[in-house]
């Protein structure tokens, strides 16, 4: 990417895609390019990952702070208490079709549940930490019902003597996952939970910089992680391994790909041009899952993918690359993917919402008119 394009010395300084430009401040999360690393409220990832659930973590990125025991407990029985799928969020998914793409019924589903809450125009702290939590607790419902509808099953209702993950496998397929399926899920749900000023992340700042409210910044950050160029990547790179077939025809597709100037999904980043920090932690969790539903042909496949794109290119995997076989192997749909990308990072939007607002300033920025010089309208 070009960062910086200028036609002319008399001309402001252009910041495409707003390359390199930082524009706020943010204690919740440090992405740092050069060493690889991401730090969730000063914790490397990676640890957070090996020694925490996704509900602590979820507790840190809100709170600042690991929860004691206690938090953690009274946390954990809030958010059971409000994993059931609202009736009126149920009838509008029933209304759609089944062929309607799972983002667009999710983003549907979050409108409706911020259309339905007597307190959505309150911004105090208390009120939209109280609105992440509902979300949090609810799009693992609406997620997995949405599944299941297009297979033409029926709602499976949340237990709660279950975990986070544990339950949100539960409601998709219905019995209780192997804890080494649950631990893997639990995995990619911290590691996709944030990411500093993502796309999707800053759609949501720009939101809440206007004083909207937090479902309409939730909504616009589905719209924004939709996208193939970001979240979108991760159901892209199944499409991509089920083109290619089998890692004996990498190659050959990839010679095509390129000379076609395709992006391959699944590759490269943004901020990370020598790795993504989250990639060795969920390339380990896949491996067991492949090895746990017994598909070596999709490691041959993903390592022979990975090595070709680094030759030829020098270009890395990122996140979406080892989450999405690994979602595969579990038996999401691969529309489902996104959705559970979005069932996570909503922690993270949510966090920046209630940041944003801590030291809101509108976010505005210029642009630089290259288009018709004045002129008068004819008669
Ligand atoms: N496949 C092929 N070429 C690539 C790829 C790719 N995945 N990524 C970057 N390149 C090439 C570009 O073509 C460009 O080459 P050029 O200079 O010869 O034109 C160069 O690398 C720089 O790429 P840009 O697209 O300009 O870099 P940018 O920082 O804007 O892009 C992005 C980052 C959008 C993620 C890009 O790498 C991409 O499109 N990747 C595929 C989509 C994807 O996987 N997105 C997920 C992002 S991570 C996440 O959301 C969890």
């Amino acid at each position: 990417m070009t960062n910086v394009t200028t036609e002319d010395a008399a001309q402001p300084v252009i910041y495409k895609g707003l390359a390199g430009v930082p524009v706020d401040y943010t204690a919740i999360s440090k992405v740092n390019g050069d060493t690889n690393s991401l730090l969730y409220r000063g914790f490397a990832v990676q640890d957070l990952a090996a020694r925490c659930s996704f509900e602590e973590v979820a507790y840190l990125l809100w709170q600042g702070e690991l929860p004691d025991e206690r938090q953690l407990a009274e946390f954990e029985t809030r958010e059971r208490s409000l994993r059931h799928l609202d009736h009126v969020v149920r009838r509008v998914i029933d209304e759609l079709p089944t062929t309607a793409h799972p983002m667009d019924v999710l983003r549907t589903a979050v409108s409706v549940i911020g259309a339905r809450d007597p307190s959505a125009a309150d911004a105090s702290p208390e009120a939209n930490l109280d609105k992440a939590m509902r979300l949090y607790a609810q799009l693992p419902a609406i997620v997995a019902y949405d599944q299941r509808r297009r297979h033409g099953l029926e709602l499976v209702e949340p237990r709660d003597d279950l975990s986070y993950s544990a339950n949100f496998l539960f409601m998709v397929f219905g019995d209780v996952a192997d804890l080494e399926v649950v631990s893997a899920f639990d995995v990619s749900m911290i590691l996709y939970a944030e990411h500093s000023f993502n796309a999707s992340t800053f759609t949501a700042r720009v939101i809440t910089s206007t004083l909207s409210d937090l479902y309409s910044a939730v909504t616009g950050a589905i719209g924004a992680l939709k996208g193939p160029l970001h979240g979108g990547a991760n159901e892209a790179v199944m499409h991509t391994f089920e083109e290619i077939k089998t890692a004996d025809r990498v190659s050959a597709w990839l010679d095509d790909a390129l000379a076609n100037k395709h992006k391959i999904m699944g590759f490269g980043h943004r901020v990370y041009k020598n790795g993504d920090s989250r990639v060795p932690t969920m390339r380990a969790a896949m491996e067991s899952m492949l090895v746990h539903f017994d598909r070596p042909d999709l490691l041959e496949l993903y390592v022979e993918l990975e090595a070709d794109m680094g030759a030829r290119k020098n270009i890395k995997p990122n996140l979406d690359y080892p989450a999405g076989p690994t979602y595969h192997v579990m038996g999401f749909d691969t529309a489902t993917f996104t959705p559970l990308f979005v069932a996570s990072r909503v922690v993270g939007w949510t966090a920046h919402v209630m940041e944003q607002l801590t030291a809101n300033a509108l976010i505005r920025p210029l642009s630089v008119y290259n288009g018709a010089p004045q002129r008068e309208l004819p008669l």
